[in-house]
């Protein structure tokens, strides 16, 4: 293995890569589903615009290319010598949340190809994978993470009888996506994956209070997704007195306020609902049914379950007030995951060479990280983000940031190459 020993060298290596992935972000940010927007959901024709733009990138790059069949694109660039070393996972996601920034997710995809470009020269004794995964938001399904999850091979159960706002399920949306392309592979995860790396940005201000450019993920607090429905009786707006109503509208109304004010005897809790509909939607028409969804985080999974389980009781006890039904389900359901300590380490201590300080820190978003992290050694990599503004089309980062990222990236792979040798040494 030969190693760039010149950290002046290294830096103008990163602040050259930085310039070239802002400028690939802000192309990507142009394939979208909603003009005007920016919006790409699992296996829709923006997502394989993406693919069809940063294949060649990976490409020039040395790098052996396939989409599999849940849509995640992966690029192999090999390890110096034998086919059998093991392989580093780099990734995060190209799809967004609806009216999003140009940078969440693939910020994460594009800094790893940026790796692999800017070591072309060295000879490490592993190979790496690029993956930019189909699907982390689960905007088109309510379900996160369907992208990881099939490269785990947990894409299954409930979870494929999902179904998207035109009535098709997960599961179809699979294998019809596979059926027209013959050329994918199966989607999973290597046998020779050792590790997995993933850079974000922080999606929230507390590096740039710090005045930080990194810091180094930890854990990843637990989520809850559900759906809660208040179902009333629709009636005419005009004659119903208000003392006979059965306003689902005003339950899930009531409930929404009670929501904010449970959670804030959880401390750092959070919840949020972020989508209402209302039934049938006709301004002289009483409301008959209210659909919310609900999303509960915490580092705990014993306080994020009990909080749903607080939340579910009022929501009862509110329909029970009003005379209305409720119905409420949680349907998908992530525990709160620890990042490998040795690799987090070995993130922290790149961070260092590359001359940054950095913080240890949660992460209370959801990443790629958290799927994979059960299955393979994981370490993130959070960058400032400024304003802490994010799934917002004000979304930003800082090209100096993502140089700083790049360097810490490019002692990582050092310090990565060196745990394999010995690694290796050790089992001979
Ligand atoms: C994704 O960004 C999430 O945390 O929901
Ligand atoms: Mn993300
Ligand atoms: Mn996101």
């Amino acid at each position: 293995m030969t190693t760039m020993t010149r950290p002046e060298t290294r830096a103008a290596v990163a602040s050259k890569y930085a310039a070239i992935m802002m400028k690939r972000c802000r192309e990507l940010a142009q394939c979208t589903e909603t003009p005007g927007e920016i919006l790409r959901t699992f296996l829709s024709p923006a997502m394989e615009e993406v693919h069809r733009r940063v294949q060649p990138w990976m490409e020039a790059a040395g790098m052996a290319v396939v989409v599999d069949r849940a849509g995640n694109l992966r690029g192999v660039a090999p390890a110096s010598g034998s086919d059998q070393l093991p392989r580093l996972l780099i990734g995060s996601h190209l799809d967004t949340v609806p009216n999003a920034g140009a940078y969440d997710g693939v910020l994460g995809v594009v800094t790893g190809l940026a790796l692999v470009e800017a070591s072309a020269e060295q000879k490490y004794p592993f190979a790496i994978e690029v993956i930019g995964f189909s699907d982390e938001e689960g905007t088109r399904f309510g379900a996160p993470f369907l992208g990881s999850r099939a490269v785990v091979g947990d894409l299954r159960g409930k979870l494929l009888e999902c179904v998207d706002g035109k009535g098709v399920s997960v599961a179809e949306a699979v294998t019809h996506y596979a059926a027209q392309r013959p050329a994918t592979v199966e989607a999973t995860l290597s046998a020779k994956s050792a590790a997995y790396l993933e850079f974000h940005i922080e999606q929230g201000p507390v590096l740039e209070n710090k005045n930080l450019a990194l810091g180094i993920v930890e854990g990843l607090a637990g989520q809850s997704r559900c759906r809660v429905e208040f179902h009333g009786h629709a009636g005419h707006a005009g004659t119903n007195p208000m003392k006979l109503r059965k306003d689902a509208l005003a339950g899930g109304a009531e409930w929404m306020t009670r929501v904010e004010q449970i959670t804030a005897h959880f401390e750092n809790a959070v919840a949020t609902i972020g989508q209402i509909s209302v039934e049938p939607g006709g301004v002289n028409v009483i409301p008959g049914l209210v659909r919310c969804s609900l999303d509960v985080r915490h580092a705990e999974d014993s306080v994020r379950t009990a909080l749903v389980q607080a939340l579910f009781c009022e929501a009862s006890a509110v329909g029970a007030k009003r005379g209305l039904d409720v119905d409420a389900e949680q349907y998908h359901e992530h525990a709160a995951v620890r990042l490998d300590p040795g690799l987090v380490a070995m993130a922290e201590q790149a961070a260092a060479c590359a001359g940054y300080s950095t913080i240890r820190m949660t992460s209370g978003a959801g990443h790629d990280a958290m799927v994979i992290a059960p299955h393979v050694p994981s370490a993130m990599v959070f960058l400032r983000n400024p304003g802490g503004i994010s799934h917002h089309p004000d979304e930003s980062a800082k090209e100096e940031d993502v140089a700083a990222a790049i360097h810490l990236g490019l002692c990582f792979l050092d310090r990565f190459a060196e745990y394999v040798t010995e690694k290796e040494k050790n089992r001979a």
